[in-house]
């Protein structure tokens, strides 16, 4: 078990007492490098979404799903670029790094499985890594990593770092958006005899990959995140919170939600 120094201990009782910290508080260091973790891998993942869901402005299906995708576009990008100005008053550098890395980057092969590894050296939550390859693939990102993202981001709504929490809310809106674009496709496709088998056989693809995104359960007893203020919940709670919700609006629909076994994924 991790042992944190005296400092640490009170500043976890502190902020467990309501503490927050502003834009020109001096972060603890242990509180500035957890939430600089969180920022990156939020800011990034943002961005590589976005460039994951551009090419989909032209392959959409129709005319008014070319629009609706050009909007969840630049929602991401000013998502992105939300966060990104977050980190520059933190004194990181955004900028450089969106020139530096390889956010456009996806893995070629489509039925890959890559547990809990990462592809490469940037901050994204690893399924931004996948392709989205077919039309089915777009809409199950709606319906399964904007809704997990978005649990996630109900936390943040109560944030200790005051600069963040005051920036969620817009981003929160959308979100709800584009899940219910998700949802709107998902009951669509599976109540069509013609789409429902493609439809399954891609959930059941994507199903390990946006169970993996709430992390491996190992340490989760002690999560300096809920300790900082930073996340209300572990990820264990909220990923037992997105499943059940899966679960029963893909039952109603007559989907199957596979087995998921934590264990039996790369790490
Ligand atoms: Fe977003
Ligand atoms: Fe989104």
């Amino acid at each position: 078990m991790q042992k944190y120094n005296l400092d640490e201990q009170k500043l976890f009782e502190e902020i467990k007492n309501g503490k927050t910290f502003g834009k020109d508080d001096t972060l603890p260091p242990l509180f500035r490098k957890k939430l600089l973790n969180l920022l990156w891998m939020q800011g990034d993942s943002e961005y590589s979404g976005a460039l994951g869901y551009a090419p989909w402005i032209e392959k959409a299906p129709t005319f008014k799903e070319k629009v609706i995708v050009a909007q969840i576009v630049k929602d991401e990008m000013r998502h992105a670029s939300v966060v990104f100005k977050l980190l520059r008053d933190l004194g990181e550098n955004p900028e450089r790094h969106v020139e530096e890395s390889k956010l456009s980057y996806k893995l070629e092969e489509d039925e890959i499985n890559i547990g809990f590894t990462r592809a490469k050296s940037d901050f994204r939550v690893n399924i931004f890594y996948y392709q989205i390859k077919y039309w089915e693939d777009f809409v199950l990102f709606n319906f399964l990593m904007d809704r997990a993202a978005g649990h996630q981001l109900e936390d943040t709504l109560e944030s200790s770092y005051t600069p963040w929490k005051e920036a969620i809310g817009g981003i929160y809106k959308e979100e709800i958006m584009h899940i219910a674009h998700g949802d709107k496709w998902i009951k669509k496709l599976a109540s069509d005899p013609e789409k429902k088998d493609f439809l399954q056989e891609r959930l059941n693809l994507w199903w390990p990959r946006v169970m993996n995104v709430f992390g491996n359960s190992k340490g989760r007893a002690n999560d300096i995140y809920v300790r900082l203020g930073l996340k209300k919940r572990s990820n264990a709670e909220i990923r037992e919170i997105f499943r059940k919700e899966i679960l029963d609006m893909a039952e109603s629909w007559g989907l199957k939600i596979p087995e998921y076994d934590e264990s039996l994924q790369k790490n």
